[in-house]
């Protein structure tokens, strides 16, 4: 068992896959962390939509965006590298007390359950919000706001934090094709240390 820190310091993004699949245990299990995280007021007002089947995935996957700081040739996952599941995350706003930090919450919570189990994910907002719904079957709950979905899969690649250079926030990939992730050192984010 890593620690917590560790665990966390590899539980980053995943943009390419195993053509192996997740099991169906293991993605509602994900779903049931995001089910019970802490939200405001306790007024849970996310709901969810799960796609496995191989034909609805390759739908989906068409309709999702990888990689913005990439060229597409080094950013979308080739066939035989995509993602084997989704999990769509939606805001019900026929509910009272909608807000994004609940989404973040639920998020980071479904993604750090699928690594426990080593199912790496991308957690995408730039994505075709009405086309997904139609996919979903969705389309005429107009009180759904689909907050974005989550990719997920068993990695075919590594990622590493590396240390920010001249403030430089894009990922790129090192020769072996791994994501090299820069975040800001803690001088710089720790504001007050009293
Ligand atoms: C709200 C949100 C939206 C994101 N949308 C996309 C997306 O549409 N496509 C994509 O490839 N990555 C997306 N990402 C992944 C980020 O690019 C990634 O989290 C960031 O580069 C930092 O990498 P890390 O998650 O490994 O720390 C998104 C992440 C978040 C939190």
């Amino acid at each position: 068992m890593p620690s917590i820190l560790e665990f966390l310091r590899t539980r980053r993004t995943y943009r390419r896959f195993l053509p192996k699949p997740v099991p169906d245990a293991v993605l509602r299990e994900a779903l049931e962390a995001a089910r019970i995280a802490s939200c405001g007021s306790n007024r849970q007002t996310l709901k969810y939509a799960l796609v496995q089947s191989p034909a609805a995935v390759a739908e989906m996957n068409r309709l999702v965006r990888w990689a913005a700081y990439l060229p597409p040739a080094q950013g979308y996952p080739k066939a035989g590298e995509t993602p084997t599941a989704f999990i769509a995350v939606f805001q019900d706003e026929s509910l009272p007390g909608v807000n994004d930090t609940d989404a973040g919450l639920a998020l980071g919570s479904l993604t750090a359950a699928a690594w426990a189990y080593g199912v790496g994910s991308c957690i995408m907002g730039n994505i075709d919000r009405a086309q997904i719904k139609t996919l979903l079957g969705l389309s005429d709950r107009e009180r759904l706001r689909l907050h974005s979905v989550v990719a997920l899969g068993y990695p075919a690649h590594q990622s590493h934090l590396v240390p920010m250079r001249e403030g430089s926030t894009p990922y790129y990939l090192d020769e072996n094709r791994d994501y090299c992730v820069p975040k800001r050192p803690m001088s710089e984010v720790l504001l007050a240390d009293l």
